[in-house]
């Protein structure tokens, strides 16, 4: 059993009438209250997956480890292993964010004073409890459950600690949403494992979903709010998508893939020279699709949360004009 605590102050708000105000949340209501699947029985599990594509999750030209001699030149059998090992290190984050995203949509409902807010929020706790569901399962059709990377852990825990329900708005469902989203339709577009295209093929569709809820909702509501805690959102969200999307994070990623390389038997020595060599410019992968440039950045600057103030911050790591 592995369990951590954390103490969190979430407001909570009863809302005593009961007439839909805020339409576009209640109509959002709808459409998830149709678009409901079974993790256990839309998924097709009996599948047998071909065992070189279990697992893949980046088109084959654009995954940076296949720039490397080093894994050129792997036996077939060990890059399979690899790949199927890194894969379940990846999802392993995407299933703990999916945890976090239930009990932020779980806050929300308390927290938001709409009670559209509310009903929608609801719908979207048993969403996520279907994500962590499908995602568990998946992965140890690889592999493993690996633990929680540091970055992402310190913005959950920041987004579920928040004092604001507007915070957690911004945070999970424009940022890690967003982020998850745009992954999720990069895999689905890259797979070739049926098994694993079919979950995120349903899983996108309920995060794009989540993603409108905070539009929405945010897009008013920050207008309303006065400027000292506008300024807290705004540097909430930029701490957010430098811990996910900074350096520190893509360097952070690193020693968990050597590590795996180790327990494969592999000489990591000749890969880390490679790497430095090859990858020490970041601006190397410019061109690649990137979820937090394509999805979540577009989206903050569409509610605005991205300020002349700010903005210096996200062109310095490349993410916006
Ligand atoms: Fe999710
Ligand atoms: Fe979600």
């Amino acid at each position: 059993m592995s369990l951590e605590e954390i103490v969190t102050t979430v407001k909570t708000l009863w809302r005593f009438d009961y007439e839909p105000h805020v339409k576009a949340l209640r109509d959002l209501y709808e459409v998830a209250k149709r678009e409901q699947w079974n993790a256990a029985t839309d998924i097709p599990w009996e599948l047998e997956s071909d065992p070189a594509a279990v697992g893949t999750l980046f088109p084959r030209d654009q995954d940076p480890l296949n720039e490397l001699d080093f894994i050129q030149n792997l036996p077939a059998q060990t890059r399979v292993e690899l790949n199927k090992r890194r894969s379940a290190w990846l999802l392993s984050q995407f299933l703990h964010g999916e945890q976090g995203a239930m009990m932020c949509a779980s806050q929300l409902v308390e927290a938001v004073p709409d009670m559209d807010g509310k009903l929608y929020a609801a719908t979207q706790v048993i969403d996520e409890a279907r994500h962590v569901e499908v995602f568990a399962r998946y992965i140890t059709r690889l592999d493993k459950i690996y633990p929680i990377m540091p970055n992402l852990k310190t913005v959950l825990n920041a987004v579920l600690e928040a004092d604001l329900w507007q915070m957690k708005c911004v945070g999970m469902q424009v940022i890690a949403e967003g982020l998850a989203m745009g992954s999720f339709k990069m895999m689905r577009e890259a797979t070739g494992d049926e098994v694993l295209r079919r979950v995120v093929e349903l899983t996108s569709q309920d995060e794009a979903r989540h993603v409108s809820y905070g539009l929405i909702y945010m897009r008013e509501e920050l207008a309303r709010m006065d400027e000292a805690s506008r300024n807290r959102i705004e540097d909430f969200a930029w701490t957010a998508v430098d811990l996910l999307a900074g350096r520190r994070n893509a360097a952070g990623n690193v020693p968990p893939l050597f590590h795996m390389m180790g327990e494969l038997g592999l000489d990591t020595g000749a890969l880390l020279k490679e790497v430095q060599e090859k990858f020490g410019d970041p601006r190397r992968f410019a061109d690649r699709p990137n979820p937090v440039r394509d999805y979540v950045i577009p989206n903050l600057q569409r509610i605005n949360v991205i300020t002349e103030r700010t903005a210096p911050n996200y062109r310095a790591l490349g993410l916006a004009a």
